[in-house]
Parts: structure tokens; sequence; C-alpha cells
């Protein structure tokens, strides 16, 4: 696919089909993101690849999550089906796989370290996408949350979660939605 092509077709993708993604092809889109540009080569990014046990742990933490937000409020029945909706959102993911980058103590650093992520974010979804692999990148609530920083080891004084990716082939592709024209974000300067 040309680089063109896969820019403008390039879709985020939340409905999966349930198979699951060959840790070869995963690895082939990860591999592209070590290639992002970024200063000082300092290269920030880490990819933590979530295997079925962790992918449950984290479905359940969603859960409780939404459940406690949701206080006292609601009976045992409505609370079981927030419950499984939560769960199964998170389930529906064939693979997730959270991103984090190292946290530079200097803030302009950090800043460029956080830019190189996402730089190597989208690399990753473009090589995704040419060899047919969905993704949408996520910053739900459990990208902040205390409770996945415990659930997966990261610490979080020295490394931040830039965002879930969820991969998957394409059950669906949805329409892209119009985006501003170059007019409107350009300003040509003397
Ligand atoms: C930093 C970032 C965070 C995002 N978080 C979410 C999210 O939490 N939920 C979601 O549905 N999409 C999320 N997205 C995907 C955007 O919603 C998506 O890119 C946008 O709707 C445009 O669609 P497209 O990617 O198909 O062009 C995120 C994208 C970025 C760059």
């Amino acid at each position: 696919m040309e680089v063109s092509d896969a820019i403008l077709s390039r879709r985020s993708i939340k409905k999966f089909r349930p198979d699951p993604v060959p840790a070869d092809v995963l690895d082939r889109a990860l591999a592209a993101g070590l290639w992002a540009q970024n200063h000082h080569l300092t290269q920030p990014w880490r990819f933590i690849v979530l295997g079925p046990q962790t992918h449950r742990a984290l479905a359940a933490a969603n859960a409780d999550v939404q459940l406690e937000a949701l206080g006292s409020d609601g009976d045992a029945e409505a609370r079981g089906k927030l419950r499984a909706l939560a769960e199964g959102k998170f389930m529906s993911k064939p693979r997730i796989v959270v991103v984090t980058y190292h946290l530079n103590p200097d803030a302009q650093e950090r800043r460029e370290d956080f830019a190189a992520t996402c730089c190597a974010v989208q690399n990753i979804q473009l090589a995704a996408w040419d060899i047919g692999l969905g993704m949408q990148w996520s910053s739900n609530v459990m990208t902040r949350h205390p409770r996945t920083y415990a659930l997966l080891g990261i610490d979080p004084t020295a490394e931040e979660i830039v965002g879930f990716l969820y991969f998957g082939f394409p059950a669906e592709v949805p329409q892209a939605r119009p985006r501003k024209g170059l007019d409107e974000v350009r300003r040509n300067l003397p």
C-alpha cells in the first residue's frame, strides 16, 4: 500500500472479528514503532502486550471502577448488567497493547518523549493497516487509573501510559468523518 493511501484510508477500528491476532503479525506492526522519529534517540516508548490472563484482569478492573463510580446506585441486576457490559467491551478486543514512555526528569525532554511515543503509535497503526490489521487508540479512564498501573507493574513515577491500543481484524471499517480543509488550518506568512 502506498503511504499516502494508508494515511488517507486508515480508520480507528472499534468492531473486531473474534479471530486472534497472530504474535508475528502484531510484532510486525509494533516494530514499525521503533522507527519513529525521536529527539536525542531516547527511544522512550515501551509496549506491554497483554496475555489472556492480564487482559481478563484488566477487564475485571474496568468493571470494578465503573461500579465504584456508580456508588450505591443500582440494584443487583443493574450492577450485574453493568459489569457484564464493562467486561464485555474489553474482552471484545482481540489483543490489547499498552503503550508507555519513560518519564524524563527534564520537562522539555519529557514533552518530546511523549510526542515521539505518539509518532510511534501512528507508525504502528499505519503499519497494522497496511497488513490488514485494525487498531484503535484508547485513552479511557483505565489508562490513568492507579489500578491499571498496579496490575501491569508500571511504576507511575518512572513511566506514563500514553494509551491502550486495541488490535484485531476489522469487522467493520467506519466511514471517515469530514476533516477541516487545509485552508482552515493553514496560515501563510509573507
Ligand atoms: C490520543 C488519542 C486518544 C484517543 N482515545 C480514544 C478513546 O478513548 N475512544 C475512542 O473511541 N477513540 C479514541 N481515539 C480515536 C479517535 O476517536 C479517532 O482517531 C477519531 O475518531 C478519528 O477517527 P479515525 O481515526 O478513524 O480517523 C483516540 C485518538 C487519539 C489520537
